[in-house]
């Protein structure tokens, strides 16, 4: 049971939860947890955000989408999660480079960020979209870590309107980027992918295929890359994006989305 010690709302779906959890004191960035708020519900993947080894706290921040996020939602300061399993998947290791181009689409922007806390770069720029504009979270925090940012929204309410890879071929083309670092839905990084591959640019990508245990057992989370068979959940979630079968991903994850949950859980 890990006691709940701070709640922020960043938006009317966004939460921010400061959890006590001994897991502070071996996560490092680009890990994650697999979190059950109830005995019958299912096990979510949520990638640690922050920590404090000082203080004994992991930050988590997750949008409502479905049953588990809505339960985790319902919970205060002073409630306790159920289990908190963790740190999972491996950490990122340090990218040192001249010029890096950092493209963040929703809430991607939680796993960027725990990102950049592992990039050393003379120049960072920065694309990030959402839908509308109340979806932008952790704006500031971006604006912090990059020196040139765009924004993109779908309703065209907040920066430019449009998607974050609308510009990225005639940035790619107007100025050398080193690498590139794309996290968000598997659709939004399979279309950056589409054009740095053009460029032949390094890109980093951090996948979310749904996960059943995290914990490599279940193959819930497999994913091709480079013709080879990966669980995101002990191989990544970081991989090179030029080497992932987006294609098959995509299938894959709409499966799940058409067949919807009959597992026996609360969902
Ligand atoms: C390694 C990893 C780290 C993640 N980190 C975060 C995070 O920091 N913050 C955050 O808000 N979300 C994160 N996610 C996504 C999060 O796990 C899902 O949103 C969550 O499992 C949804 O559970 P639910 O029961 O609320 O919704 P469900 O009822 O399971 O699903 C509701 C909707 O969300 C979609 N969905 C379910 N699982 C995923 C998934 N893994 N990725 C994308 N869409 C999904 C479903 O297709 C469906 O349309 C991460 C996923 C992975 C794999
Ligand atoms: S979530 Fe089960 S193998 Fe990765």
């Amino acid at each position: 049971m890990s006691l709940i010690l701070l709640k922020e709302w960043l938006n009317e779906n966004v939460v921010k939860l400061r959890v006590d959890s001994i897991i502070s004191q071996k996560c490092k960035p680009g890990q994650f947890v697999m979190i059950r708020v109830s005995e019958l519900g299912e096990r979510i993947p949520l990638t640690i955000y922050d920590y404090s080894r000082h203080d004994n706290y992991i930050e988590l921040i997750f949008q409502i989408v479905g049953v588990t996020t809505d339960k985790l939602s319902h919970l205060d300061v002073g409630d306790k999660i159920m289990d908190l399993l963790g740190p999972l998947g491996n950490p990122i290791s340090s990218l040192k480079e001249n010029k890096v181009l950092v493209v963040a689409g929703g809430l991607g922007i939680v796993p960027m960020l725990a990102h950049l806390k592992k990039v050393y770069a003379k120049t960072i720029d920065g694309i990030y979209g959402v839908k509308k504009q109340d979806s932008l979270v952790l704006l500031e925090e971006l604006r912090e870590c990059v020196s040139n940012l765009s924004i993109f929204t779908e309703d065209g309410s907040y920066g430019s309107k449009g998607y974050v890879s609308n510009d990225l071929a005639v940035m790619l083309t107007n100025q050398k980027y080193d690498h590139v670092i794309a996290i968000g839905p598997i659709p939004m990084m399979s279309a950056v992918v589409d054009i740095t591959k053009r460029y032949n640019i390094p890109t980093s990508v951090s996948l979310n295929p749904i996960m059943v245990d995290g914990t490599g057992m279940c193959g819930g989370c497999r994913v091709k890359v480079s013709g080879e068979v990966k669980f995101a959940c002990i191989d990544g979630p970081e991989f090179e994006g030029l080497e992932v079968d987006f294609d098959e991903l995509i299938i894959r994850s709409n499966i799940y989305t058409e067949r919807g949950h009959n597992c026996g859980c609360e969902k």
